[in-house]
C-alpha cells in the first residue's frame, strides 16, 4: 500500500523516462514531484498524464518568483491544471499573489523559506540580513504562513522549529534533503532519515535519488515505506 507522505522526485531527463519509472514504482509510490529539470521537456504534460490516467498527486516544483501581477497570472494558469502542490519563493508579496492566482482551486501553495543549497556567504553575496540561517528559515517561514502559504518547504532540521510557530498550525511542512540509513548523500548536506523527518514534523518527504537511481527504485521506494509504517 502506498503512502503518501513520500514524494518522488521524478528528476529523471525526459517525460518517457518519468513515465517508466512511474509504472516501475506501480502502486508503492503514489505521489510525484515534477521540478524545473523537466519543464522543457514534457514536465506539465507528464503531470496531467500521471494525474489524469494513473489517479497520482502531482506536486510541480516551480518555485516562482516575480512581481506580484506575474506571480499571480502564471500560478493562475497552472491552476487550470489538476495539481495538488505548488512551490513559490516564500517572500510575502509572492505568497500573496499566489494566493490571489490559485482562488478557486484545491492547490495548496508552497513557500520556500531559504535554498538548502545556500550558506552564509552566500547569503551576505545577495545582501541578505545577518543572522543564523536556522532564524532566518523559522523567520520566513513565519511570514510566507502568516501571508497565506498552505506549508513551506525547509530541510528536516528546520522542521521542528517551524513546527513550533503558531502560524504552523494546520499548515504543512514538507521537506527534501531526506536519506535512508546507508544512502548516498550527493549534493545533499543536511539530512535526516525519512522517519526522523516526519517525526521532527514533516508532512510530506520528498525523496529522489535514493529511489531513482537505485538498482531496484520499486525495493527502494518499498523499503521507505515500510520505515515510515
Ligand atoms: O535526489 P534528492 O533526494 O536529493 O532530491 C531532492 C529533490 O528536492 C530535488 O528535486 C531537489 O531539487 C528538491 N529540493 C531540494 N532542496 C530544496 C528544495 C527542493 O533538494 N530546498
Amino acid at each position: 500500500m502506498s503512502d503518501d507522505r513520500l514524494i518522488v522526485a521524478l528528476d529523471v531527463p525526459n517525460v518517457l523516462d518519468g513515465l517508466e519509472l512511474a509504472k516501475t514504482l506501480g502502486s508503492t509510490v503514489n505521489f510525484y514531484k515534477i521540478g524545473l529539470g523537466m519543464l522543457t521537456s514534457g514536465g506539465l504534460a507528464l503531470a496531467n498524464e500521471l494525474k489524469q490516467e494513473h489517479g497520482k498527486r502531482i506536486f510541480l516544483d516551480m518555485k516562482f518568483f516575480d512581481i506580484g501581477a506575474t506571480v499571480e497570472a502564471a500560478v493562475r494558469g497552472v491552476a487550470q491544471f489538476d495539481l495538488d502542490f505548488l512551490t513559490v519563493h516564500g517572500d510575502p508579496h509572492v505568497v500573496r499573489a499566489a494566493r490571489q492566482g490559485a482562488a478557486g482551486s484545491d492547490m495548496k501553495i508552497l513557500a520556500v523559506t531559504i535554498l538548502t543549497s545556500l550558506d552564509r556567504d552566500d547569503l551576505d553575496a545577495s545582501c541578505i540580513k545577518a543572522g543564523q540561517i536556522t532564524d532566518l528559515v523559522q523567520e520566513r517561514a513565519g511570514r510566507a504562513l502568516a501571508n497565506g502559504a498552505d506549508g513551506v518547504i525547509a530541510s528536516p532540521q528546520e522542521a521542528a522549529l517551524i513546527r513550533a510557530l503558531p502560524e504552523a498550525e494546520g499548515k504543512l511542512i514538507v521537506t527534501p534533503g531526506v536519506r535512508p540509513t546507508g544512502a548516498a548523500l550527493g549534493d545533499q548536506k543536511r539530512v535526516m532519515t525519512p522517519a526522523k523527518a516526519i517525526a521532527n514534523g514533516a508532512d510530506h518527504i520528498v525523496v529522489g535519488r535514493p529511489i531513482w537511481q537505485a538498482a531496484d527504485p520499486r525495493g527502494a521506494a518499498m523499503s521507505i515505506q515500510a520505515e515510515l509504517a
